[in-house]
């Protein structure tokens, strides 16, 4: 018999986490005004709102935060950092910053200007948001399959190479640079080939634009590649992930994914000009360039973890608890994004809900019964999440409405997956018994989804 996957670790601490009732979380639900994200954290059975920054650290790990130096300056904390950075993923420069939005932040501070057009695939909302706020445009070029849920393709992730050049021809001298997110968080958590990432590579070249990756997901995109790449069975995790960014100018990294850290962000470079004017930005708004808003403690602690994520049986159990809680709901008749993704089950809401519109947030509505069903707390990555058109200030109505159960990295057991699986499947069952989902009350001006504040659309039978 073949033997399963198995956790590659043991368990030395525990946190206790506690049972609600359904009337209290009727309760508590109602006087967050339906955001999920205004619930704290006691009132959460088990929490799937983000794999970001809520992973569990090793032993190692906090080895390592015991010997962090805290020097302004020149910390070997932060050399530390640096070497493993250039030996796992190939950058001559590099710079911390306090998480992956403010690696955004700083080197669009230098690339992105009024009227830019950004391509890439399905860019993150803090992506587009910081694009956007400078005047300039995200062109969402992922290939059409990834916006069908059903459709199996093994790298939903990947961008249309067609749809790219379009933009190239038609706005060339627009683009400051490709970007390219992996894996791709909003279809889905979905991988992106090599051959895609090789192939985006070569049209840069052809256009003379740099590419940057969005690498928060690296190590998980390594191992799809790994596992459905045709060529890279044999090859190791560490070979992948430096074939994957030789073709990458530089990158930005939210380290509170794949460097299963609990906060930090980095970014990579090969071009010295590139370094030293990011830089000036990196210190204006994250701190010194050997700390950039880290702690030295986080950085030792984000070195070590990089070498973890990029282990193979790290990620096998990684992959294949997504994989297990995937696999139950699709048991269950419930319908899900096909195949699974690195970081999270996304449960397709269109599919879920199909008798009530689209414009009544039913992502939300999905996440706001299973929080009161069970309560497991997961995100809407819907309409909510696409925010309104800068222009028009339309609500943009996305393909893909989904509710994103996102698991944290060690954390949760597959009991919990059980359970998890178990209350999805009470709210599916009772799914006819809804009518309607939610209009806004009040909402920010921009990504209105971590603030939103909602009421239930009345009917007679809710
Ligand atoms: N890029 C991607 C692909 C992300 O998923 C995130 C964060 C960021 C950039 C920004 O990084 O949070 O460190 O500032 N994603 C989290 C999530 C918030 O829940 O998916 P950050």
């Amino acid at each position: 018999m073949e033997l399963p996957y198995s956790e590659p670790f043991k368990i030395k601490m525990v946190e206790t986490i506690k049972k609600s009732t359904r009337e209290q979380r009727l309760q508590w639900v109602k006087e967050a005004n339906y955001n999920l994200f205004k619930l704290s954290s006691d009132k959460v059975y088990i929490d799937l709102l983000t794999d970001s920054g809520t992973g569990a650290m090793s032993d190692k790990q906090w080895g390592a935060i015991m010997t962090g130096d805290e020097s302004y300056a020149g910390a070997s904390s932060y050399f530390t950092l640096k070497n493993t950075i250039k030996e796992l993923l190939g950058f001559e420069y590099m710079l911390p910053t306090h998480q992956g939005r403010a690696a955004e932040n700083v080197l669009f501070s230098v690339l992105v200007k009024e009227g830019h057009i950004v391509p890439g695939n399905s860019h993150f909302d803090t992506t587009k948001g910081h694009i956007e706020f400078r005047k300039a445009h995200a062109v969402d070029c992922t290939i059409s399959e990834a916006f069908d849920t059903t459709f199996i393709h093994p790298f939903k992730g990947n961008v249309d190479l067609e749809k790219l050049e379009k933009v190239m021809i038609e706005s060339g001298s627009k683009v400051p640079f490709i970007i390219m997110t992996i894996t791709n968080n909003t279809a889905g958590g979905q991988p992106v080939s090599m051959q895609n990432l090789r192939e985006v590579r070569a049209l840069a070249n052809k256009y003379h634009v740099p590419v940057f990756f969005d690498s928060a997901r690296f190590a998980e995109n390594a191992y799809f590649i790994k596992i459905r790449e045709k060529g890279y069975e044999n090859a190791s995790i560490r070979e992948i992930v430096k074939e994957m960014f030789s073709y990458a100018d530089g990158m930005t990294m939210s380290s509170k994914k794949d460097g299963i850290v609990n906060i930090g962000g980095f970014i990579g470079m090969r071009d010295k000009d590139l370094f030293q004017q990011a830089s000036t930005f990196n210190i204006m708004f994250e701190g010194y360039i050997t700390y950039g808003g880290m702690a030295g403690r986080d950085m030792n602690a984000l070195a070590q973890g990089l070498r973890e994520a990029t282990e193979e049986d790290y990620l096998e159990y990684r992959i294949g608890q997504i994989a297990y809680l995937g696999n139950k709901i699709k048991e269950y008749g419930i319908p899900v994004q096909e195949p699974f993704g690195g970081h999270a089950v996304f449960v397709d809401a269109l599919r879920f809900y199909p008798h009530i519109p689209q414009t009544e947030y039913i992502a939300q509505l999905l996440g706001i019964e299973l929080y009161i069903e069970g309560g497991v707390r997961g995100v809407e990555i819907g309409t909510l999440l696409a925010d309104r058109d800068p222009d028009t200030r339309m609500d943009r109505l996305p393909k893909l409405e989904l509710l994103r159960l996102a698991i944290p990295r060690r954390v949760y057991t597959n009991n919990h997956m059980d359970y998890i699986a178990a209350a999805l499947k009470n709210v599916f069952d009772r799914r006819n018994e809804l009518q309607h989902g939610f209009r806004i009350t009040w909402e920010a001006p921009i990504m209105r989804h971590f603030t939103v504040d909602l009421e239930r659309i009345p009917t007679t039978n809710q």
